[in-house]
């Protein structure tokens, strides 16, 4: 009966186990909505070992760094091209105090984090720290700003001290502290999750509150800020109801927070060892985030038909249990092939709606949930969700290209339905198009067959992302047991190519 209702609710299903060979039909005549950069965006916390230890180890460190930040780290992010990066929270931001963190390091107060452990921090690293490091990475900063614990003046400060350009008295007290010209700051936050660890409030009281702070954060000299509000968790529709009803006309995007997680209580789950059923239970739940921006997305669209304010995903990612030894509180878990599937699936999802989501942040960069990259002391690897973010960055600011997807499908627990196949593609400015490919399956080779309309093509290369397990991950005494190699297996055919995917693996073309 399952099996019935499935085929009749889509034309291309085949119900478990049943076998239709892989097909994308790309239609590279319809693309025209740009996949903005920020969809790659970044997210970086105090919280356990992100900042202090992870990016950020001091200037008198023993470990290799460049004015206080690992040297290691900031490589493998050039590399990454992280475009945007939200700071300072997470649940971190309502406690936090910029002006605790500005001036001589030696004189700065130190604070505990409550949130997180209760771990003592001597806010070494603050708002120059943190405006540098994006300087340096060549990425746009997301501020969050303190709604929960803070002042209206205090935020407005804030903005004003990072933007003003002379004359006002917080600039004056930046130049004291050595940076002379303001920093160009776009994305600030207001609050963040406001219903839970930002306050505890109530929509409505919070909707006053997001229009009163964020009258008062000014746009300096020409700094226009793109104003967000802290929105909804998940299926929680009614918040992204109240808050585009009271304050739509005074916000340029309002976030959502989506994790892969078993449920809030009680174990998460292991990163590390996990049955089959679990991993594809997790790519279902991690596929689901589809039904939830939609649902989001049209409340948005009642109050904000011409799409003027953005959803931005601004926290997404798997949650498993912290790893066995470490740290109450800093949510550090290793990270396997399956957190890569779940970074290359969800990724595919948003690009199909960026005519609405405008940004999305990984939780988080670093030794923190889904992270980018891992450290222990001096050393450093990188996970298969970085490499997934590495090989598709090609796709950042290229122009979408739709397509149609046909493969089997798999029925999982809590009747979620999992495609084996998933697609995406991009044709950047130079006219080169990337096709990314998952195959999710555990067992079989996929055979897939890529149509391409009128392109001819010349060439094709790739790179894979695979291991001989779904549960492998780098350590640190063996870092690239999951990386990328070349992919050989895609020939061009008349009609555009055949590309031979092993089991459990995400592949990335170039075709010219
Ligand atoms: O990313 C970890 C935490 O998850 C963030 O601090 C909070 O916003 C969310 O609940």
């Amino acid at each position: 009966m399952k099996n019935a209702i499935l085929s009749l609710a889509f034309c291309a299903v085949m119900p478990v186990f049943a076998q239709q060979k892989a097909t994308v039909t790309i239609h590279p005549e319809q693309g025209k909505q740009i996949i903005p950069k920020e969809i790659y965006g970044q997210f970086a916390e105090h919280l356990g070992t992100c900042i202090y230890g992870g990016l950020w180890v001091g200037e008198d460190s023993s470990i290799p760094n460049v004015k206080g930040y690992r040297t290691d780290v900031l490589e493998a992010l050039k590399k990454l091209k992280v475009p945007v990066l939200r700071w300072p929270g997470g649940c971190f931001a309502d406690e936090y105090h910029w002006m605790d963190g500005i001036g001589p390091r030696e004189k700065r107060p130190r604070m505990v984090n409550n949130n997180w452990g209760g771990t003592v921090e001597d806010n070494s690293f603050g708002t120059h720290e943190f405006l540098d490091l994006c300087e340096m990475l060549g990425c746009e900063p997301y501020i969050s700003g303190n709604v929960g614990s803070g002042t209206v003046e205090e935020l407005a400060k804030w903005v004003e001290y990072m933007t003003s350009e002379q004359g006002s008295p917080m600039a004056k007290l930046r130049k004291e502290n050595g940076r002379e010209k303001p920093w160009k700051v776009k994305y600030l936050g207001v609050g963040n999750e406001s219903w839970g660890c930002g306050g505890n409030m109530l929509p409505e009281y919070y909707s006053d509150l997001y229009r009163r702070y964020q009258t008062y954060c000014r746009n300096y000299n020409g700094n226009q800020l793109f104003k967000i509000a802290s929105g909804a968790s998940d299926y929680d529709y009614h918040w992204t109801e109240v808050l585009m009803q009271k304050a739509a006309g005074h916000m340029s995007g309002i976030s959502l927070h989506y994790y892969t997680v078993l449920g809030w209580s009680g174990s998460k789950g292991s990163a590390t060892q996990f049955s089959d059923e679990d991993y594809y239970w997790t790519l279902g739940k991690c596929r689901e985030i589809e039904d939830v921006v939609k649902r989001h997305m049209a409340i948005m669209d009642k109050y904000d038909p011409q799409k003027r304010i953005g959803l931005m995903v601004d926290e997404w990612g798997t949650w498993w249990d912290e790893e066995p030894g470490t740290i109450p509180g800093h949510l550090y878990q290793q990270n396997t092939l399956r957190d890569a599937f779940v970074a290359s699936l969800t990724l595919d999802i948003f690009h199909k709606y960026t005519d609405r989501i405008k940004m999305t942040n990984i939780a988080q960069i670093a030794n923190v949930l889904q992270s980018m990259i891992l450290t222990k002391d001096d050393k450093m690897i990188l996970t298969p969700t970085y490499h997934v973010f590495e090989m598709y960055n090609v796709h950042q600011n290229a122009t979408y290209l739709p397509l149609d997807l046909q493969c089997n499908r798999m029925i999982v627990r809590d009747d979620r339905i999992v495609p084996l196949v998933s697609a995406t593609a991009s044709r950047n400015q130079e006219g080169v198009i990337h096709i990314s490919l998952s195959n999710v399956s555990l067992d079989e080779t996929e055979d897939i067959t890529i149509n391409l309309g009128d392109v001819k093509v010349g060439t094709v290369t790739g790179r894979i992302l695979t291991a001989d397990k779904i549960d492998a991950y780098n350590t640190f005494d063996q870092p690239d047991i999951v990386s990328p190699k070349n992919f050989k297996d895609a020939k061009i055919t008349k009609d555009g190519l055949q590309v031979k995917m092993p089991a459990k693996s995400i592949v990335v073309l170039e075709v010219k």
